[in-house]
């Protein structure tokens, strides 16, 4: 398509870039939106069978699980958006950190990765790659001591970030982390999920490899399954070959969503970021609430990195109801307008309990040990009016005081 017509966003601010970036209609290809192409497979010529012949399929329009428009479109504009060399987009997020952390290691190799990291990043460092001869190591990455030590003391292939932690938000001081991994020249790969380009670049502070769960903000609507990745061109050459042959590539109906979500991701971020703060503030002085997080809040232990290192505080926001989890758990029922749901990054307001989702593995003193208080209440706070949803909590607050 036309992604190499596409206007030079060097001089292009995020929103531009999220608006024009990876496409461009011309005289011979009118659309003022980058169509669809659904086709699998594509005329073969002498330039294709060249390509092929000296290794560089990769750059052949030949097949979609190779290289194909629609995608084509996308990974532009999220290279432009991370300031990389190049993005590529997968059929999900966890295909998205399965391709970036194998592009790093080998059998032997070490991962040192943070211990509040999400789930099924977890279970498939210690539970699928340990097998295979790839051991993790679970550090505090807030700790920069036991992070250097860690370091120190296994020479990693790879040190695992992510940029604010679920569900506590701790901001990643990701200057830190980048200085002990180049150190130990360990690859630094972030997980930008919770940040977006919009709110963080961590290529610009030290990552060598970025990546997100598309499903979340990138596509912001909850009706697509995504994953990024994004690099210089040398280290995304072996994250290419991953997705390419362990086939984790995306869809081209996925990526037009992921194309049509991007064009709105910076009004949309600044919307979750205005409702989170006037949620997280109203929350915090009401009687029936102990305690909220969220980085914005002056008493967030994440406040000042927070505020260095990312472009708004997001539009994540934990808090714990008074009365413990059936007392959590009642308040979320009683929502009218918010929705019990997992996931996050969408336009609808979310809910889940940790206790019952993404901890319900831990004993509650595991729990309490890794800053889930009896209680808890994550909320992906959408774009709804933020008068709505502060009528919405009260409400259920008051109902969770009932048993
Ligand atoms: C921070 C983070 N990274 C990665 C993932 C995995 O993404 P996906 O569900 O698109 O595979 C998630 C999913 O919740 C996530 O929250």
């Amino acid at each position: 398509m036309a992604s190499d017509q596409a206007p030079d966003s060097k001089q292009h601010k995020p929103a531009t870039v999220c608006v024009h970036g990876g496409y461009r209609a011309t005289a011979e290809n009118p659309a003022v939106v980058a169509p669809i192409v659904s086709s699998t497979t594509f005329l073969l010529d002498d330039e294709a069978y060249a390509r092929m012949l000296s290794g560089r399929a990769d750059e052949a329009l030949i097949y979609t699980r190779i290289k194909n428009p629609s995608l084509d479109v996308v990974q532009d504009r999220i290279a432009r958006l991370e300031g990389a060399e190049r993005a590529l987009v997968f059929a999900s997020g966890m295909a998205a950190i399965h391709a970036a952390v194998m592009s790093c290691v080998k059998h032997g190799s070490v991962i040192v990765a943070p211990r509040e990291i999400y789930g099924s990043a977890w279970d498939l460092f210690a539970n699928l790659l340990k097998p295979l001869g790839i051991e993790t190591r679970f550090v505090d990455m807030s700790n920069a001591g036991e992070l250097e030590r860690a370091i120190v003391d296994s020479r990693p292939a790879v040190v695992y970030a992510e940029s604010i932690s679920n569900p506590t938000l701790t901001v990643c001081d990701l200057r830190v982390v980048a200085r002990h991994a180049r150190a130990a020249k360990a690859a630094l790969i972030v997980d930008a999920t919770f940040a977006t380009p919009i709110l963080q670049r961590p290529l610009a502070l030290g990552a060598d490899l970025v990546l997100h769960s598309a499903t979340k903000y990138m596509g912001g609507h909850s009706d697509l399954i995504g994953g990024v990745v994004a690099g210089s061109n040398a280290r995304m050459q072996s994250v290419y070959r991953w997705m390419q042959l362990a086939g984790g590539c995306m869809d081209p109906h996925a990526a037009f969503l992921l194309d049509r979500g991007l064009k709105t991701l910076p009004l949309r971020m600044r919307a979750h970021i205005e409702n989170a703060a006037a949620l997280a503030e109203h929350l915090s002085r009401h009687p029936r609430v102990k305690s909220v997080l969220y980085p914005g809040l002056a008493a967030h232990r994440s406040h000042e990195i927070g505020r260095e290192l990312l472009s708004g505080f997001g539009g994540m926001l934990s808090f714990v109801v008074a009365g413990g989890d059936a007392a959590a758990l009642r308040c979320i029922r009683a929502l009218e307008l918010a929705l019990e749901a997992s996931s996050l990054g969408g336009v609808e307001t979310l809910v889940s309990l940790p206790f019952n989702t993404s901890h319900a593995r831990l004993s509650p003193a595991e729990r309490q040990a890794a800053g889930i208080a009896d209680g808890f209440v994550r909320v992906s706070v959408g774009i709804e009016d933020a008068r709505d949803l502060i009528e919405d909590f009260d409400r259920a607050l008051e109902r969770s005081a009932t048993a």
